[in-house]
């Protein structure tokens, strides 16, 4: 067995086929996507409705199996590994984050994270989510309940939830697709933070131009590929 290098990426996808079958219909939505995140890069994912984003999302965080290819997440490929030991790996390596929260809106942000940290497994649960909350900017919320947050502070409480387990990629679908500009501004700071504070690498698919172009590098899909254009000129 060969050592980690410190180059590997944290998240890889090689040849990655995806083809949903819904009776006699078949449809194609990924067509052999190559991607490699590196340590700590900030991946930005656009293309038209229906190209396949989520789908890509969905495969690189392990939620969906490809249907061909090679899913490596934290330098661990994927295909072996049973339901319990790919919820391991996802556990120490990933984060997600959604266009609609999946948080209980009954109960306060504090509560909301302290339970993701617990169930993260970590320790001093209450201690980590006052840090966790600080981190996205809302000490000042924390005792409030969810169902009186705005969008983007609810995406913000969304965020420390999906960071409870200090994992080193975050996989964001269109968190911002539903906020107004201002509150979207202040989802795309907390991501800026997490990336130069915490050195988290992030995926982020979405439609905004404003975020696109704060990620160090943007991937274009079409039709369930990567568009190879010409180099970054960025
Ligand atoms: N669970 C599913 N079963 C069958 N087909 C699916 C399923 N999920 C997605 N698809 C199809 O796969 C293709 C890619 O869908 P996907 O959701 O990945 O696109 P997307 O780029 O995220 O689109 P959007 O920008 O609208 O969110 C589409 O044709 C879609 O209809
Ligand atoms: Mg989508």
């Amino acid at each position: 067995m060969t050592a980690a290098r410190v180059d590997t990426p944290v998240l890889s996808l090689g040849d990655v086929i995806k083809v949903y079958k819904e009776g006699p219909i078949e449809t194609v939505a990924l067509r052999g996507v190559h991607l490699d995140i590196a340590p700590g890069e900030y991946v930005a994912i656009c293309g038209p409705s229906g190209c396949g984003k989520s789908t890509l999302l969905a495969i690189a965080g392990g939620l969906t199996r490809p249907t061909a290819g090679r899913v490596q997440i934290g330098g661990r490929e994927i295909s072996g590994l049973s339901e319990s030991e790919l919820s391991e790996v996802r556990r120490a390596t990933l984060g997600m984050v959604f266009q609609s929260d999946n948080l209980f809106s009954w109960m306060s942000a504090q509560e909301n994270v302290e339970l993701a940290v617990r169930l993260a497994g970590g320790s001093d649960a209450r201690r980590l989510s006052h840090e966790l909350l600080a981190s996205v900017g809302l000490e000042s919320r924390a005792r409030e309940r969810v169902s009186k947050l705005s969008g983007g502070e609810r995406q913000r409480v969304s965020i420390a939830v999906a960071i409870a387990n200090q994992p080193r990629v975050l996989l964001a679908d269109e968190i911002t697709g539903e906020l107004d500009s201002k509150s979207a501004g202040s989802v795309l700071d907390t991501i800026d933070r997490l990336v130069a504070e915490q050195g988290t690498a992030v995926i982020a698919v979405t439609h905004n131009p404003e975020a696109a172009a704060r990620a160090m590098r943007q991937v274009d899909m079409v039709d369930g590929k990567i568009e190879t254009g010409p180099p970054d000129e960025r």
